[in-house]
């Protein structure tokens, strides 16, 4: 028996992915780019050691993991069994190190240290890019949360997926930025982003000019990372966002994913800016808010942010390391 421990960052989009060109592929209709964190991780480890009568036995955060979630984490470990030439159901023990019922949980540092765990316990090894292509498969923004810092995801053109994969930003190695999250709401989130993907993709008649935006929102973020230019990486990232956003929203049924909350965080980012702060801010597929900043001025956002009506904590987070393996056995 062989198992192996894996930890991984999640990441945050600053140029957003919402919508695919291959479901079952998870292959991303345009690249995009994001920031690996060292909070809000995901720590896994992987035994093939038979599981529990004939299927995997998966643990998530202490306790069984829910149907949905087993049957995409065995989907993923088919994978790596077909690749390893290997039958054996395993044990996978998983720990998100997000706050408890936050909503935050996320799929990009949980794949990312699944890839690694598994393909470590079942005895291949990957280089970065191919095990970024097989953390794809199981979420898209895992691709990204394999390296550590800025990072670019390109779409890639094959149709099997072989050169959608991410790369480091190394230009931006040691840039001392902060992420500050804003938690506004407890729980899980509304639609799932791949359905919301799928009916923005369908039914948005903003869908192609968001696809047509995201190009020229990734150039002008490479170039602000390469600068180290905040204040320019910070209006691409609120542009992309809000783009992201609106193609959702006019979706049909539409997607709203804010509350309140949301939006007197992102008010409260404008004024800190209006006051000479570096500070802009982006959504996920959820209700909070994520700011950029200077990490000088970290703690007056956060405190900002925190007495923002309907703001429930807030947090600060670093850029982060990629994934990386802590046990082979
Ligand atoms: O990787 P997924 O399927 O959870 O999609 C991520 C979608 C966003 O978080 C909204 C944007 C992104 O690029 O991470």
């Amino acid at each position: 028996m062989t198992s192996a421990t894996a930890v991984a960052g999640t990441n945050i989009a600053l140029v957003k992915y919402w919508g695919k060109r291959d479901e079952v592929l998870n292959l991303p209709a345009t690249g995009s780019l994001s920031l690996t964190l060292d909070r809000l991780g995901t720590r896994t480890r992987v035994a093939f050691d038979g599981g529990d009568g004939g299927r995997d036995r998966v643990t998530l955060d202490g306790a069984a993991a829910s149907e949905k979630v087993a049957a995409r984490v065995t989907a993923f470990l088919d994978r790596v069994r077909a690749r390893a030439g290997i039958a054996a159901r395993a044990t996978v023990v998983t720990d998100n190190s997000v706050p408890t019922a936050s909503g935050l949980a996320s799929s990009a540092s949980g794949f990312a240290a699944l890839a690694l765990a598994a393909t470590g316990a079942a005895g291949l090894t990957l280089a970065p890019t191919e095990l970024s292509v097989l953390a794809r498969l199981g979420s898209g923004s895992a691709a990204r949360s394999i390296f550590g810092g800025f990072v670019e995801m390109s779409p890639g053109v094959r149709p099997d997926g072989t050169d959608a994969a991410a790369h480091p930003l190394d230009a931006a190695a040691g840039w001392n930025v902060r992420l500050v999250v804003a938690i506004t709401a407890a729980g899980e989130k509304a639609l799932g982003s791949t359905a919301a993907m799928r009916r923005t993709a369908e039914t948005s008649p903003y869908y192609e000019a968001w696809v047509r935006s995201v190009d020229g929102d990734l150039a002008a973020a490479r170039a602000a990372v390469a600068g180290r230019d905040l204040a320019a990486l910070g209006a691409v990232a609120e542009r992309s966002a809000m783009r992201m956003h609106a193609s959702a929203m006019a979706a049909d049924p539409p997607i709203l994913y804010w509350n309140p909350a949301t939006v007197a965080a992102m008010a409260r980012v404008g004024a800190l800016r209006a006051e000479g702060a570096a500070a802009s801010f982006t959504i996920d597929a959820g209700p909070h808010v994520k700011v950029l900043c200077d990490a000088r001025e970290a703690e007056a956002v956060s405190a900002a942010l925190a007495g923002t009506p309907g703001v429930l904590r807030t947090l600060i987070a670093a850029p982060g390391p990629g994934a990386r393996l802590e046990e082979v056995g």
